[in-house]
């Protein structure tokens, strides 16, 4: 049992298959966050990040790359605490599934669960995706590939990647026996899943259509923690990965004095993709070993670039690096905390980041500073006058709105609602800058008068103690403005607490520095938007059909390396919705398929498309509702006519037609 005043927190770990991106930092900053908060309000913190090292898929990347897995993943550990260190985060420990400690206690879990028959061994056959290393179940596939007797010979993961039907020995866990318990403890728990709505997701997805045993081991690689009794099996990545939140903290070893003290964890916190790991297994496993529930499995959603997930392959993935090394850490930490609203899709755009920087930080906040020192060194010769207590009704407004803000504030950051908490920041700021434009301090200043004086003091202190509230509410998010803010106004930064969030504590003769520099530059939106937009863009260009499948009209468009066109060009192609009435080979072509639509003509119309390879069975786009360019010169291929194009987007080397739903009626112009 924890104790009374520990806060635990955990990160998911990392897979070290490739370069971390501001989508994974986002987890990491926002959990880094809650861990500041938390510590500043007097918990004893333990914060937990790491890396999930074995499986399949680093098993191959470490051969492509002619090393062995374990240098392999000794490189990618180092560079992910190195970003970590780049980006603040103060982690109280850093985990690795490859970590002895860590695997000894993962072989004692698992002989565990099979010595109480929790894991039992049977044969698993399955459609496997390599690249997102799961099983799935035939009616869980997105898309399948039928032979002539219309038997299921392939398929795509909902992710879109290829699947192979895989037999193997497996050891499996005994979720089914379980499945009344998880739904009970969901009962008894409403807050266990956040958002709520999440919870509904898991009972009606995964519970109610009956919870399947899980597959837990796997002989085909060998990159992973073998069994102790059985060693050509190694647990399969879930067991291994989830086991981090409570090995890292000595359970299963000799030294679990953290054990004792943090578990169990305040809260995991997930991308939306692994709420089920958690939320289903994870108790499951728990449960079976005897050890209690987290308090919270928070699933938070993802930053999107253009509406869509941040992918290499998409080429819209944007480094932490390149934004740290350009416009600041804090910049980094503020822009995704605010950008990604609780539990939702957040977007990221290059206009929409500078444009934050720009209104947000530079102006809304720093300005406010450089204005407020400017003023006390004018009218008070650098000196904060002492506080005095609601002169008049505007100060005493904004009292009252730095009230509200903490009060809002303590609480949203308890709930993890950081865009909120921010938003609620800023309203204090933006309060703090209409006060100076309703007091017109530059007025008070040209009268000799007492009265006159004594208010325009008030107003240099009521400044001063709210940005100073102001700085130590931004901490948790923010890491280096709060000293900096601090240190202008004249102020010791080991003032930064919440105990000191009221007006009245800036200490008497307090003097801020003769000249200010901005903390947020302000930046060149043109300049700065069209350097992102090149470092979002991917090396390897495109074809021209993927890259328009992918363009959304809606967002600021980025040129995935093409040039800049105007909307006119645009409007020259006609791009209508067809359906496919029928779809067949080509003869002596191999590559080419042909087929009949109908796109709201007269009659069917004919397309051919290069793209059979990728449709064993094409039957399988009969009846759907595809795109195509209608006005492209007609031309024939292998004899054949040809009267447009069908539209199709490229990931990782497979090609998939763009569909869209039955709402839209063929011969509908896309525009
Ligand atoms: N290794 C597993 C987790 C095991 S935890 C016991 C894994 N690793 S991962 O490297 O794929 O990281 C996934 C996590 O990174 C997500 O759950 C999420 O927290 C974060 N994100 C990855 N891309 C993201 C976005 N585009 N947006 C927000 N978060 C993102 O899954």
């Amino acid at each position: 049992m924890a104790e009374n005043n520990t806060y635990y927190i955990t990160t998911p770990i990392y897979y070290p298959s490739g370069k971390l991106h501001i989508g994974n930092s986002y987890t990491t900053i926002a959990c880094d966050a809650e861990a500041r908060f938390q510590r500043l309000e007097g918990k004893d913190v333990f914060f937990l990040t790491g890396t999930d090292e074995h499986g399949l898929k680093i098993e191959q990347k470490a051969e492509a790359l002619n090393t062995t897995p374990k240098a392999y993943v000794d490189g990618m550990a180092e560079d992910i605490q190195k970003l970590w260190k780049l980006l603040d985060i103060s982690n109280d420990k850093f985990i690795r599934t490859t970590d002895d400690y860590h695997e000894k206690a993962v072989q004692k879990i698992f002989q565990q669960l099979l010595d109480q028959g929790d894991i039992y061994l049977g044969e698993y056959e399955g459609w496997y995706s390599v690249s997102d290393e799961e099983y799935f179940t035939e009616s869980q596939l997105a898309e399948v590939y039928r032979d002539q007797d219309g038997k299921v010979i392939g398929g795509k993961a909902p992710s879109g990647n290829e699947v192979e039907l895989v037999k193997e020995e497996s050891y499996f866990f005994k979720m089914s026996k379980y499945a009344d318990w998880l739904l009970d403890y969901y009962q008894t728990h409403p807050n266990f899943i956040q958002p709520a709505s999440r919870m509904n997701e898991m009972i009606n997805n995964f519970i109610k259509p009956g919870l399947e045993d899980l597959a837990v081991t796997r002989t085909g690689f060998k990159w992973g923690v073998p069994i102790l009794n059985d060693p050509k099996h190694v647990i399969y990545v879930w067991i291994d990965a989830l086991s981090n939140y409570i090995t890292a903290l000595g359970y299963g070893s000799d030294d679990d004095g953290n054990f004792k003290k943090f578990w169990p964890a305040n809260v995991h916190m997930v991308g939306k993709e692994i709420v089920r790991f958690h939320t289903i297994y994870w108790p499951i496993m728990l449960h079976a070993l005897g050890l209690e529930q987290p308090d919270q499995i928070y699933g938070h959603g993802w930053l999107l670039m253009k509406d869509s997930k941040m992918s290499k392959s998409k080429g819209n993935v944007i480094y932490p690096e390149t934004i740290v090394e350009n416009y600041g850490l804090d910049a980094l930490r503020y822009y995704l905390l605010k950008a990604m609203p609780y539990g939702n899709d957040g977007n990221f755009t290059p206009e929409d980041f500078i444009s934050k920087i720009n209104f947000d930080l530079a102006n809304d906040l720093g300005n406010l500073l450089n204005r407020t020192v400017a003023m006390i060194n004018k009218y008070e010769g650098g000196v904060i006058p002492t506080f005095q207590s609601s002169v008049n009704a505007v100060d005493k407004d904004l009292e009252d709105t730095a009230a509200t803000t903490i009060k809002n504030y303590e609480e949203l950051m308890n709930d993890l609602h950081f865009a909120d908490a921010l938003a609620e920041i800023w309203k204090l700021v933006a309060r703090t800058n209409k006060y100076i434009d309703e007091t017109t301090p530059w007025i008070l200043a040209r009268n000799d008068d007492d009265e006159s004086k004594q208010k325009l003091a008030s107003v240099m202190n009521h400044l001063a103690e709210s940005l100073r509230v102001i700085a130590i509410l931004i901490q948790p998010m923010m890491t280096q403005s709060p000293a900096k803010i601090f240190e202008q106004l004249g102020l010791d930064p080991k003032g930064l607490e919440l105990n000191n969030l009221k007006f009245g504590m800036i200490p008497a003769s307090t003097k801020v520095v003769e000249k200010g520099t901005p903390i947020f530059p302000r930046l060149d939106v043109d300049k700065e938007v069209e350097f992102l937009k090149n470092k979002m863009t991917k090396s390897d260009k495109k074809k021209g059909r993927a890259a328009m499948a992918e363009t959304s009209k809606s967002q600021p468009v980025e040129t995935d390396g093409k040039k800049e066109i105007r909307i006119e060009a645009f409007d020259k192609v006609e791009l209508r919705v067809a359906s496919v009435l029928e779809v067949g080979p080509v003869e002596g072509a191999d590559k080419l398929l042909k087929f009949k639509l109908d796109a709201g003509d007269d009659q069917p119309r004919q397309i051919l498309s290069g793209i059979a390879k990728y449709y064993p069975d094409p039957s399988v786009l009969v009846g759907k509702k595809v795109v195509i360019v209608a006005n492209l010169k007609p031309r024939k291929m292998r004899g054949e006519m040809s009267q447009g194009m069908i539209l199709s987007t490229e990931n990782d080397g497979n090609v998939n037609v763009v569909m869209v739903d039955e709402n839209h009626q063929n011969g509908d112009v896309l525009a």
